[in-house]
């Protein structure tokens, strides 16, 4: 077998190495990651000894005591998960109902905690009716195994999350390139007549580079053509629009996107998914959709998320905040010169291109105090490494000049617009 060269390797390269089965492939990787390691570039699932927050106690490769570092990791963007309100609705529905719903919901696992979040999470967007999962991950991959088949075929944006690429496994795919309405339009023209059920699936705003889709044309094309349209707005919810409804808000889509996928874990700081629909949707996905119905129902604990989708109107403080951050960070790094792309939300990336200089940009972030994440391929295409930045309604101004300051020096060291 050709050897892997760890200098160049990514994770996927050890997804499927036909020549070894699983354990010698797992051995194999074993050395990639002490390979990492030695070189201080293993920053991944490096232990936090605090809450989540603009700052975190954490535990960096070889110490033995942790380091109070500035965080730019978290999607926590209105810093709800340290909320007092939220904490105690946590708190007293943990009293009140205890830890566990016990079953999967359609026989005994359905509880008034359950029915009060769809109607809280359907009626923020103006709808009737929504379905819970347990993760904005399996609200994806649930959803689009269960609705899409053989007959029918998935028009992706390329950039899309890993979760709509697993839930399109038993359907036809075709991708268009990111944002590219014309390249859209080519595919939609083209399997028109071809297949039975068509989705435009796209997200609200990517992940890896914060910008968003421009929902408005897509959702145009698609329904010009006869396709259905799927946003997955896991980080635009709180964030974006003018009440914090995301990017359907944005382009006043309420009524017209036929299915908006979401997440509890990233502004609204609890944990699970959800998808919108008209109720006939919603209800075929109650009862058809495995990862759904075979599963048992989210804890008590969702009494949080309730709480949290009061808060995104009763306190937009939290928004005006994040959003000063945002534009502040993004000012510094674009006057030193640097490579933010066409970020339009909470994400941000710094631009580097080669992935040993963005591991070593980690690396020296981290040990300069702060924890941001270096991201390459597969989340991102070989070329395109960056250092991502998710900034927090709590980051403080003293916070974000840390992290200018620290670009400056890597900068003169690395050569970062190189
Ligand atoms: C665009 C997008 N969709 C879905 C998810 C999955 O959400 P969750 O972490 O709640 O499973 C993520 C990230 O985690 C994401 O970035």
């Amino acid at each position: 077998m050709k050897k892997i060269d760890f200098n160049k390797a990514s994770f996927r390269d050890f997804e499927n190495i036909p020549e070894m089965d699983a354990f010698a492939t797992a051995s194999y990787f074993q050395e990639y990651l002490d390979f990492l390691r030695v070189n201080g570039h293993l920053n991944y699932r490096i232990e936090s000894r605090s809450p989540v927050g603009p700052e975190m106690d954490l535990m960096l490769p070889g110490d033995d005591k942790p380091t109070r570092s500035v965080c730019l990791v978290s999607n926590d963007y209105l810093g709800f998960s340290q909320h007092p309100k939220i904490k105690q609705a946590v708190a007293d529905a943990a009293l009140r109902f205890g830890t566990g719903s016990g079953a999967s919901p359609a026989i005994g696992g359905h509880f008034i905690y359950h029915r009060q979040l769809e109607e809280k999470i359907a009626a923020f967007y103006g709808r009737a009716d929504a379905i819970l999962f347990t993760t904005g991950y399996t609200a994806n991959s649930a959803t689009l195994q269960c609705l899409l088949h053989q007959e029918d075929l998935a028009i992706l944006d390329m950039a899309v999350h890993a979760s709509v690429y697993e839930g399109c496994i038993r359907t036809n795919t075709k991708q268009f390139l990111h944002n590219n309405l014309e390249h859209l339009e080519q595919i939609l023209r083209s399997a028109q007549h071809t297949y039975r059920t068509r989705f435009v699936i796209v997200d609200g705003v990517y992940s890896q580079d914060g910008d968003i889709a421009p929902l408005d044309q897509i959702t145009e094309l698609a329904h010009q053509y006869g396709a259905y349209v799927i946003v997955d707005d896991a980080h635009g919810i709180g964030v974006t629009g003018a009440t914090g409804r995301g990017v359907v808000e944005q382009f006043c889509l309420f009524e017209k996107v036929d299915i908006i996928t979401g997440t509890f874990s990233k502004a609204l700081g609890c944990i699970g998914g959800y998808v919108v629909a008209r109720p006939e949707i919603v209800n075929y996905l109650k009862y058809q959709a495995k990862q759904h119905l075979f599963s048992t129902t989210a804890t008590p604990a969702i009494a949080g998320i309730i709480r949290a989708i009061d808060l995104i109107d009763e306190e937009p403080e939290w928004r005006t905040r994040l959003w000063t951050n945002i534009e502040y960070l993004k000012s510094g790094l674009k006057a030193q010169g640097l490579n933010i792309g066409t970020t339009a939300s909470a994400v941000i990336p710094v631009k580097i291109g080669d992935i040993p200089k963005t591991l070593e940009t980690g690396r020296l972030l981290l040990r300069a105090g702060i924890f941001a994440n270096p991201i390459m391929y597969p989340a991102v295409s070989k070329k395109d490494a960056r250092v991502r930045m998710n900034i927090m309604a709590t980051h403080t101004q003293a916070h974000l000049d840390k992290v200018l300051k620290a670009f400056q020096q890597i900068d003169k060291q690395l050569n970062l617009k190189k």
